[in-house]
């Protein structure tokens, strides 16, 4: 499969208290904030570094540092802003986007609503988030809508998958890495992932 799954221990502790129905809509945000922290500092694991030259208080040194192109999150939203807030707290100069998309709940199709991102797009490493993966309609559409407006270099993060969402994502942007915190049983024909954590838009918002 065309995707990285983020196994961490603390990132599956977390997932497995999401999971659960009795989990408070607080505790939901808080650990959405969290693991959005720790699924970000692995997907900027190889970001390219230099070297600068800096004096400490001791002596002059080459210091290693971030080179090279400059971060943009984008939020599927609206689920994705749920990951923003952690992923901000770790890298609070990346820029941000937005891309709305719904779901057509009869077709399951994603119609497009509202798109804003930097004019530099083309000039930055883009990390597409979406907490689910389910279908993979939104996820395809948003990431079309990304290289439509010159984005060329693309991450997609969520965090749980339909292994039918990374087949179907992997077929339409084959170039674009996928990166969750796990691959679930499959999808519900109302397409939901199983056994999921529900609506993440919803327990993340506690619109339900
Ligand atoms: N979106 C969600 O929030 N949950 C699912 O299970 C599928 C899509």
């Amino acid at each position: 499969m065309n995707v990285t799954i983020i196994d961490h221990p603390l990132i599956q502790h977390k997932l497995t208290i999401m999971r659960r129905q009795e989990t408070s809509t607080a505790s939901f945000r808080r650990l959405v904030n969290e693991i959005a922290m720790l699924l970000c500092y692995e997907v900027t694991r190889d970001l390219p570094m230099t070297a600068e030259q800096i004096q400490t208080p001791m002596e002059r040194m080459d210091a290693p540092t971030l080179a090279g192109k400059k971060l943009c999150f984008v939020s599927v939203l609206r689920a994705g802003n749920g990951l923003l807030d952690g992923m901000l707290n770790l890298i609070p100069s990346a820029r941000v986007g937005h891309v709305g998309l719904y779901r057509d709940h009869d077709t399951l199709e994603a119609v497009e609503y509202y798109y804003k991102v930097p004019s530099d797009i083309a000039d930055r490493l883009v990390i597409a988030v979406d907490p689910m993966l389910a279908t993979a309609n939104s996820a395809i559409a948003a990431v079309q809508r990304l290289k439509d407006g010159g984005a060329v270099n693309i991450k997609f993060l969520c965090l749980l998958a339909a292994p039918e969402g990374v087949k179907a994502f992997g077929l339409a942007h084959p170039d674009v890495e996928l990166y969750t915190a796990a691959v679930d049983r499959e999808l519900s024909k109302e397409g939901y992932i199983l056994p999921g954590l529900g609506d993440a838009g919803d327990r993340i918002f506690g619109t339900k």
